[in-house]
C-alpha cells in the first residue's frame, strides 16, 4: 500500500466488525471482493441518497452488499445477484449476523437472466461487479431500472491498470471488454458518468434522461 493510502486508512474509523471479518474471510478464500475504500465510498453514496432501493450484480460473500445494507435507511431493500450458491450461503450468514437478512434478497440466477425480467423500477443505485465481459449488457439493462438521478456504480473499471496499457494480442477478454466498456460508459447519452481512480477503478454514472 502506498503512503497516501496508508495515511487514509489510518485516519478513517475502523469499519463494522463483520466487514473486517468478511475482508479476512474473503482474502483467505481468494474471493475477489471490493477494496475497503470503495466499500466506504458506496456507504457514503447510500447515506447521501438515502438509497432504499438497490440492485447489486455480483454478491460473492456479501462484502459490498453489507457495506450498502448498513448504510441504508430502515426501510431499505437490496436485490443481489450471484449464480454461486455456495458463496451466497456464506453471504447470507453474514447478513443474518448483521441483522440485515430481511432487507436483502439473494437471486441465484445469471445476471442477464435476472436483468431481462427484473420487474423493479425507480432504483436508487445499481452496483455492477460480476462478469467483466457482460458489463456493457448489464449497463444497457440496468439504466431503465434507475430513477432519474439514480446512480450506476461499477467496480474494476481500471482492472489493476491493465486497461491503460497499450493493447496487445495476448490481452484477456476481460481487459478488452473493460476497455470497450469504459468508453461506452463515459460517452453514454443517458448518463453523466466518470471513472474515479478509487480502489480498482470506480465508475459512477448518474441517469440524466
Ligand atoms: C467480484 S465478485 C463480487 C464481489 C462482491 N461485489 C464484493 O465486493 O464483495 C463477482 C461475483 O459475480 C458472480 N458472477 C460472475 N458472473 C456472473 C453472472 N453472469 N451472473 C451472476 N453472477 C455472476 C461470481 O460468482 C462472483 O461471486
Amino acid at each position: 500500500m502506498n503512503r497516501i493510502l496508508e495515511y487514509l486508512e489510518r485516519i478513517h474509523p475502523e469499519p463494522h466488525p463483520l466487514l473486517v471479518e468478511l475482508e479476512r474471510h474473503g482474502h483467505a478464500d481468494h474471493i475477489p471482493i471490493l477494496s475497503r475504500e470503495t466499500g466506504r465510498f458506496l456507504a457514503t453514496l447510500v447515506h447521501a441518497m438515502q438509497a432504499n432501493r438497490i440492485l447489486e450484480i455480483g454478491t460473492a460473500y456479501g462484502y459490498s452488499t453489507l457495506w450498502m445494507a448498513l448504510a441504508q435507511p430502515p426501510a431499505g431493500k437490496i436485490w443481489t445477484i450471484d449464480t454461486d450458491r455456495a458463496r451466497t450461503e456464506i453471504a447470507r450468514s453474514y447478513f443474518e449476523r448483521a441483522g440485515e437478512a430481511d432487507s436483502i434478497e439473494i437471486l441465484n440466477q445469471s445476471a442477464l437472466e435476472v436483468l431481462q425480467n427484473f420487474p423493479q423500477r425507480n432504483l436508487d443505485i445499481v452496483f455492477i461487479d460480476a462478469d467483466k465481459t457482460e458489463y456493457r449488457a448489464y449497463l444497457d439493462l440496468a439504466i431503465p431500472t434507475l430513477k432519474r438521478s439514480g446512480l450506476v456504480v461499477v467496480d474494476n473499471c481500471l482492472w489493476s491498470g491493465r486497461v491503460a496499457e497499450p493493447e496487445r494480442t495476448e490481452d484477456s477478454d476481460d481487459t478488452r471488454a473493460l476497455r470497450a466498456f469504459n468508453e461506452y460508459f463515459l460517452a453514454h447519452p443517458d448518463l453523466s458518468a466518470t471513472i474515479l481512480p478509487l480502489g480498482d477503478g470506480t465508475g459512477v454514472g448518474a441517469r440524466i434522461r
